[in-house]
């Protein structure tokens, strides 16, 4: 390998779950079994930038620029991160590390930037321990410790390195499946489930008052920790037995009762967990009325803030667009909503892409 600066680059996407992933163990081991659609337009892109090191000091040695500029709580972040790593990734210590990193959407809109920013983060690790290593790996092992390491830095960013439908956790629903990384949930071809649409209403993009991760911590002394537990497992095996039959009905009823069961797990928790405002219930009763009223294949499901993710499918784009516009939009902060789908997962950069 030269000596030179050597340049990779991966743009990866958030995702939105359909059944949580909340509560979990040490080393972000889940507490149930999780799924989720991989959003196409929502994406963060990550360049990593690396030199062999001068001198021998054995210290993980990085900078981190988020927009151009250097974020130090960032760069604590992935220190941090890189120092957990180094137990299989020794390699990260003998070399000079430079990220550059950019989102294409507005922080706090209910988009989880850290399973973006992870995904990215975590693929352009494991393509430099290749380029190190100068030992290709396959696709299959690829994704696989990328989605690994990913989980490290955050548990959702673990499903966010495949495309389409994609399950984290051990689960008898899928054989594949595992805690310690993601696995593909593979759909048939003609499968209406492959044009899965999202449309993500903002209602407010002021940063939450709990975050993901104390809400996770929050779990384990809960009331509920084990009735959410069999909870979750149950819906992950009906919610897979609908998409196995096309029982769009019974996708979109547990999809809202994960969503809804979330935040009342949140509320329930001891601590200031009301994350839902009266735009979030105006928009949950309009989706039902719409529903109800034309028969439309849509359900809606929210993360651990107010945004509502409208999910619906492509064939009946036509018709959502107008009823976004005509009620839903008046309760978006700013009318701002974001026009996203189902895609198909990270797309790794050429040095001449680098931002
Ligand atoms: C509500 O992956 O953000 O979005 O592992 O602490 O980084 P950490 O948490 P995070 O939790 C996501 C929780 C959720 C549900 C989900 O995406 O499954």
């Amino acid at each position: 390998m030269s000596e030179e600066n050597i340049n990779i680059g991966w743009r990866a996407p958030s995702n939105i779950a359909l059944i949580k992933y909340w509560g979990k163990r040490a080393n972000q081991l889940p507490e149930n079994g999780s799924l989720s659609i991989t959003l196409e337009k929502s994406t963060t892109t990550t360049f990593l930038s690396f030199r062999k090191k001068e001198s021998g000091n054995s210290e993980i040695a990085l900078n981190y620029y988020f927009h151009g500029d250097r974020l130090p709580q960032f760069e604590k972040k992935t220190e941090l991160l890189l120092n957990n790593l180094l137990p299989e990734m020794p390699f990260l210590v003998d070399y000079e590390l430079e990220f550059h990193s950019e989102n294409n959407f507005p922080h706090s809109t209910g988009i989880a930037s850290s399973a973006s920013s992870m995904s990215a983060l975590a693929l352009c690790l494991v393509s430099m321990e290749e380029l190190v290593n100068g030992k290709k790996m396959s696709r299959e092992i690829f994704f696989r410790r990328s989605s690994h390491i990913a989980r490290l830095g955050s548990g959702s960013a673990s499903r966010s390195v495949y495309g389409g439908l994609v399950l984290w956790g051990n689960t008898p629903c899928l054989k594949e499946s595992s805690d310690e990384y993601a696995t593909p949930y593979l759909l048939p071809e003609d499968s209406r489930l492959n044009k899965l649409m999202d449309i993500i209403l903002i209602v407010s993009s002021m940063q939450k008052s709990v975050s993901s991760s104390k809400g996770h911590a929050l779990m384990n002394e809960h009331p509920y920790r084990d009735g959410r537990k069999s909870q979750a497992n149950t819906n992950l095996e009906k919610i897979t037995e609908a998409i196995r039959t096309n029982d769009y009905q019974t996708i979109a009823s547990i999809a809202e009762n994960e969503a809804l069961s979330l935040h009342a797990l949140l509320m329930t928790s001891g601590s200031d967990g009301l994350l839902l405002k009266p735009g979030t219930l105006h928009i949950i009763e309009e989706i039902k009325r719409y529903r109800d009223s034309t028969g439309l294949d849509i359900f809606y499901t929210i993360d651990a803030g107010p945004n509502v993710h409208l999910i619906y499918y492509e064939d009946q784009r036509e018709q959502v667009l107008s009823f976004v516009q005509k009620s839903l939009s008046q309760y978006c902060e700013g009318g701002q909503w974001i026009d996203d789908k189902m895609g198909n997962g990270p797309v790794q950069l050429t040095p001449e892409q680098k931002i």
